[in-house]
């Protein structure tokens, strides 16, 4: 499987993906931001990179049509999405169905979008975590493969909270990525397959 991660930011998620030595092969990481530190990380492990803003574009269509072409360009077969911050067309979302993932730090489908801790906080929930899913247009709403919990803890701050999230983030997300690489885990008319079974409720994780 040949495997390219899509960031905007720090790229811890893409580090631990490196780390696992997976099966597959990361290709190509692409940012939208020319100062992701993601991208040393890339350029550490020797992966290919490319830029491509979002801002260089009129619209989203135009911009998801550069990114697909560098998709097509390094042959890939995985799209990894890893704190990747934009919204994706439909368009480009069709192009990849079944073969683009996300990771998102709420137990879906509680807290879509952003600001996630800090929503949880407020809401005073006792249970937090993250969740792998595949990507369909709906923003945080396709498929569900894996999620990991952890209790909220009465001290516990938006950013404590996000670093406990982070470590679950990275002991799940290369798991999901071997099964799909080893292909345990894919999707067959829009239900969730792994180990020849449908997953009716993602696989659950509790502080590894
Ligand atoms: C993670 O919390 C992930 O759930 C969200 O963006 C964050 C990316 O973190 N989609 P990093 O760049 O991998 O460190």
């Amino acid at each position: 499987m040949r495997i390219a991660v899509l960031v905007s930011g720090n790229g811890s998620n893409l580090q631990a993906l490196i780390d696992a030595k997976l099966s597959g092969k990361i290709v190509g990481v692409l940012s939208n931001k020319a100062n992701a530190f993601a991208i040393d990380r890339a350029k550490q492990a020797n992966i290919s990179t490319a830029i491509i803003s979002h801002q260089d574009f009129p619209d989203r269509e135009s911009f998801d049509e550069q990114m697909h072409e560098q998709l097509i360009a390094w042959e890939v077969d995985l799209v990894i999405l890893a704190g990747f911050m934009r919204i994706l067309t439909s368009n480009f979302v069709k192009k990849w169905q079944g073969k683009m993932i996300n990771i998102h730090p709420s137990l879906l489908p509680a807290y879509k979008g952003m600001h996630t801790h800090q929503r949880v906080l407020n809401t005073g929930d006792t249970l937090h975590g993250c969740t792998v899913h595949f990507v369909t247009a709906e923003l945080d709403a396709g498929q569900a493969i894996a999620q990991g919990s952890l209790q909220v803890l009465a001290h516990d701050t938006a950013h404590s909270l996000a670093q406990k999230v982070h470590h679950l983030e990275h002991f799940i997300y290369p798991l999901v990525v071997e099964w799909l690489c080893s292909g345990q885990l894919y999707l067959k008319n829009n239900t969730v397959i792994f180990n020849a079974s449908p997953l009716y409720r993602p696989l659950c994780f509790s502080n590894p």
